[in-house]
């Protein structure tokens, strides 16, 4: 390859490697027992009102399973290391799309529904959360997967354990 065709995708590649934080992030997910075989994988793209969440996991039994960002970056303790939901605010419980930040924590992203074959997918708009650091930073926190259906109760959901977890990086 000529040295100057080269040079320049080096260049572009600084250029396009370095903005002022990252825009999209990602969290892959693992089971929390030694047994599992629950895998996936969270893609989170920052845009300019909010973080676009798209998810996809396996292995999970089939039905509804609560899906929220959790306050701390950690999945020790089958999950529990992750503390409560991600509450800035100390708003009520809900779900983003629906409820807005005002009466939703901002990683309040609802169910994954998994199938009969155990796959969920969801994609989920985050209006107000963001990548970058700062009241609604999500980064580094982390992504649950949970064992029952998020009901929407307070404070939490009443989703039960914590089946499935990742960290946003
Ligand atoms: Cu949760
Ligand atoms: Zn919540």
């Amino acid at each position: 390859m000529h040295y100057r065709i080269m040079m320049a995708l080096v260049m572009a590649g600084m250029c396009y490697s370095s903005p002022v934080w990252a825009k999209q992030a990602k969290a892959v997910i693992a089971g929390t027992a030694p047994d599992s075989k629950i895998t996936g994988e969270v893609i989170l793209t920052d845009k300019d009102d909010g973080l676009e969440v798209e998810a996809t996991v396996d292995n999970l039994s089939p039905g509804k399973h609560g899906f929220h960002i959790h306050e701390h970056g950690s999945c020790d303790e089958q999950g529990k290391a992750a503390g409560g939901h991600f509450n800035p605010d100390h708003a009520q419980h809900g779900y983003v799309p629906k409820d807005g930040l005002t009466k939703a924590h901002p990683g309040d992203m609802g169910n994954l529904e998994a199938g009969p074959d155990g796959k969920a997918t969801v994609k989920v708009f985050l209006k107000g959360a963001s990548l970058a650091e700062g009241h609604y930073g999500v980064m580094g926190k982390a992504v649950i997967v949970h064992e029952n259906e998020d009901d929407f109760s307070q404070p939490t959901g009443n989703a039960g354990g914590r089946i499935g977890c990742g960290i946003i990086q």
